[in-house]
């Protein structure tokens, strides 16, 4: 419900003040990161795909990209602002994919909102082939990230090592990271053991 209400007005707060700076900021931190990605024939998926602006931003020029959400009010959004078909209505603990169809997974914005954050994880590293790239972002525990809280969801901020926890028995190798207000940015790729 309280996503279907953000829906509606989640690209325009983006476009004010502060909210753009940080916007920008992370846009740029992503677009750093995927520019090290092999996509040219790549099967990309973008977990919580929002509005779409993952895709925008870091797949503006890929077709075989599958968005999906649990909000069908910001898919139909993404659907309409990225012209992708292929959208799927999914909870990120639970994804309706087969094993290893994907080689690049991105999930930006999207951990702090999973209360069951290892599911998701074991999701990623379900459908990813081995060695797949995987862009996700967490939210670190800080008091521009606990303001948060105000605007409704639950979050669950981590720090490092909790993140690290969730990288459980090497199933995912870090490669790169990055830094903005709000968010960690991560590149890493799916172990190939
Ligand atoms: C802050 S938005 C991020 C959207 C986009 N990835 C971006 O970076 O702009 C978080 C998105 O995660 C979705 N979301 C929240 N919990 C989810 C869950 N359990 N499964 C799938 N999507 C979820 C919300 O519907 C929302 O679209």
């Amino acid at each position: 419900m309280l996503w279907r209400l953000k829906a509606i007005v989640y690209d325009a707060c983006r476009d004010l003040y502060p909210f753009s700076k940080v916007y920008r900021q992370e846009v740029a931190a992503l677009r750093s990161l995927c520019s090290e990605l092999e996509l040219v024939k790549a099967r990309i998926l973008d977990i919580g795909t929002g509005t779409g602006t993952t895709v925008k931003a870091c797949y503006p020029m890929h077709k075989n990209v599958t968005i999906t959400d649990k909000s069908i009010s910001m898919l139909r959004r993404a659907k309409c602002s990225t012209g992708l078909s292929r959208c799927v209505v999914a909870d990120a603990a639970t994804l309706p994919f087969k094993n290893g169809c994907f080689d690049v997974i991105s999930a930006v914005g999207v951990l702090e909102y999973i209360a069951n954050s290892a599911a998701l994880m074991d999701e990623m590293h379900r459908i990813g082939i081995p060695k797949a790239s995987v862009v996700i972002t967490y939210a670190p525990r800080k008091l521009a990230n606990k303001l948060r809280y105000f605007l409704g969801h639950p979050l669950h901020l981590i720090d490092d090592v909790q993140f690290g926890k969730l990288l459980k028995n090497n199933a995912f190798t870090e490669k790169e990271r990055r830094f903005s207000w709000l968010q960690t940015q991560i590149l890493m790729t799916i172990t190939d053991f």
